[in-house]
């Protein structure tokens, strides 16, 4: 019986691959909806795929949010990952401190005794403000990274809970209900069919670099994920990513 559901989740890890147009999926048993520890077993995959890639020297870029979050419990400090620099793949975000970027990169480096840099800069910058950060000496060092990022590490939210978390305002959060937003990455909110229907005006890491990169690892699972997984993919996928995720968000795709 064990065999069976180990074999049955690689059967579903193969066809989800193949439905999202991606290199890779693994899921883990369970739903994190129903069972937020699952968010740990996510944290462990990842974690551990990430230690398996690493070579020396590797930039790394995170972003932030609970799942990425949960991979600091499964670093640890080794040959190359202690040789690693993470990069925070954005500004800060909303008030939630521990699941900035930002806090996510210092620990992680700490954990494997790597380099970290961090971007301190608000989210929703006005246009005129965006266009001053970027040109700071400061802040360009930091961004310079993203064009030669090795491996990039990110969540997929659920548009209004990302919304929500960003303390949008409500005639952004209209406008996403309106065009119907389901999914958010990177600051970038998609619609079901995979359109980009608008973007914070933050610095951070552009979709196209994160295209750029040879490794990506993409965390998320969840029932209540399901749509916004599959939106997040269907916007000209970065074919290379690893998608992990848990059965439930799995099971709602395959079902559909
Ligand atoms: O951009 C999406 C977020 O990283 C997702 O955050 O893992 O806390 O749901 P979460």
């Amino acid at each position: 019986e064990m065999f069976q559901e180990v074999s049955g989740l690689s059967t579903k890890e193969k066809k989800l691959a193949e439905i999202l147009g991606i290199k890779k999926v693994i899921i883990v048993p369970g739903d994190m909806d129903v069972d937020s520890s699952i968010q740990l077993l996510l944290g462990k995959e990842a974690g551990d795929y990430l230690t398996a890639i690493a070579k020396k020297d590797f930039t790394v870029a995170i972003t932030g949010g609970s799942t990425v979050a949960a991979l600091k419990n499964f670093l640890s400090p080794s040959k190359s990952l202690s040789t690693l620099t993470f990069v925070a793949a954005r500004g800060s975000l909303g008030n939630e401190m521990n699941l900035q970027a930002n806090t996510l990169v210092s620990q992680f480096a700490a954990k494997c005794g790597a380099d970290f840099r961090t971007l301190y800069l608000p989210e929703n910058l006005s246009e005129t403000a965006f266009m001053t950060m970027i040109q700071e000496p400061i802040v360009k060092e930091v961004v310079d990274f993203y064009d030669r990022i090795d491996i990039v590490v990110h969540g997929i939210g659920t548009a209004k809970e990302m919304a929500y978390r960003r303390d949008s305002g409500e005639s952004v959060i209209k406008m996403l209900d309106e065009k119907k937003a389901v999914g958010e990455a990177f600051g970038y909110y998609f619609d079901e069919a995979g359109n980009i229907i608008y973007r914070i005006n933050t610095i951070g890491i552009q979709l196209e670099q994160v295209k750029q990169s040879p490794h990506i690892i993409a965390v998320a699972g969840g029932t209540l994920k399901a749509k916004a997984i599959q939106a997040y993919f269907k916007n000209e996928t970065a074919h290379q990513t690893i998608l992990i995720t848990d059965e439930g968000a799995a099971n709602a795709i395959l079902n559909k």
